[in-house]
């Protein structure tokens, strides 16, 4: 048998193997909004992996199209004006069936269906996704009902286990209890408690904890990984504190202006970062046990706007590194050492 023969059975070899790990593929995802003063590329070819039971930490400064990703990959794009334009969000069941988001029906069952039950999302402010007339533990139930085919009195049972798994104490009363009447952390449990429900096997978390106090944001994150290892899921957490997802993330994807410009082991990006954007956002935060702890250089200029036509590389004009042809040519996105890729000339 020829080179060229064997060949592609060895790269249907390795999708497969990359989809018994992976449990979500975005592909190439573009994601604007038309606007009448023109188009935001809120996110512009966006490639990135999760994987079974791991936790990806996305990170980037405000408005470089964090939110936009992933509420695409919940359909939760408003539209108009927004709309998916190009690319794939792969979901990977665990049965080996593989479906494409991006080409579902927005009123479909079967998105419904992916909403709630194998995909839940947490927002930085509960308020958004509680229903402020109706009390939580109801809140859970339906959603329950929703998704699962369980009487009314199992529901509620269930509702109640869950505030109990998210440590709200006295379950019992708290069930009958509007969101109004509960603190800012317990909101929160309530809306883990919701979005873990239905057992999903991917959770996305947009700024979970930003707006809470230092040590509730640790509960919160505790509470969070134990839920992962009960519950085997998978989590998406967007965050700015690079704290948090040293503590949490098993791989990071750094984003800049609609793009993933960096994605590697936690470890890595921490270690051996490639891009220099990346060092920008470590150089900028403190980073506790870093030798150079107290030496903050922060990223000058501006992230530009998502509506600019850029020529090059959409980092070189706050790059300390950049070269000619990163004003003329933007880099590919690739794997530049096992599991480690960035979109950077310095590298090819
Ligand atoms: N509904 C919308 N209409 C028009 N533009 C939008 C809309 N939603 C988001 N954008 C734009 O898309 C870009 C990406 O926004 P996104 O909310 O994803 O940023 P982010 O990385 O989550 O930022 P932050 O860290 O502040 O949450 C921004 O330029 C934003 O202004
Ligand atoms: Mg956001």
């Amino acid at each position: 048998m020829t080179l060229e023969q064997r060949a592609p059975a060895r790269v249907s070899a390795e999708a497969n193997r990359n989809a018994e790990d992976t449990i979500l593929e975005l592909k190439g995802l573009k994601t604007y909004f038309f606007l009448e003063r023109g188009i935001v590329k809120a996110v512009d070819g966006v490639d990135v992996s999760v994987g079974r039971r791991k936790t990806l930490g996305v990170v980037g400064e405000s408005g470089c199209g964090k939110s936009v990703t992933f509420r695409s990959v919940m359909r939760l794009i408003q539209s108009p004006p927004g709309r998916i334009v190009e690319g794939e969000i792969l979901l990977h069941r665990k049965d080996g069936d593989t479906v494409d988001i991006t080409q579902l029906d927005p009123r479909s069952r079967q998105l419904r269906d992916i909403r709630g039950a194998e995909i839940a999302m947490i927002f930085q402010e509960p308020m958004t996704s509680l229903n402020p007339l109706h009390p939580v533990g109801r809140q859970i139930s339906e959603s329950v009902l929703l998704h699962q085919s369980l009487s009314r009195q199992a529901a509620q049972e269930r509702a109640e286990e869950m505030l109990n798994r998210v440590h709200i104490a006295d379950p019992g009363r708290r069930i009958g209890e509007y969101p109004h009447q509960l603190s800012g952390g317990m909101r929160q449990r309530v809306m883990i408690a919701l979005a873990l429900s239905c057992n999903p096997s991917i959770l996305i978390a947009d700024e979970p904890t930003t707006a809470l106090d230092v040590t509730v944001q640790a509960q919160i994150l505790d509470l969070m990984r134990e839920l992962q290892d009960d519950f085997d899921s998978a989590i998406v957490l967007i965050t700015h504190n690079l704290g948090v997802v040293s503590q949490m993330a098993d791989h990071v994807a750094v984003m800049y202006l609609g793009r993933v410009v960096e994605y590697a082991p936690v470890y890595e990006i921490f270690h051996n970062p490639k891009h220099p954007y990346t060092i920008g956002l470590l150089n900028s935060v403190p980073v506790l046990g870093r030798k150079d702890e107290n030496r903050l250089v922060p990223i000058t200029g501006m992230v530009p706007s998502p509506m600019e036509e850029i020529q090059g590389c959409a980092f070189a004009d706050r790059c300390p590194e950049a070269m000619e042809i990163c004003w003329e040519q933007s880099p590919d996105f690739k794997e530049h050492e096992p599991g480690h890729s960035a979109a950077c000339w310095l590298h090819d």
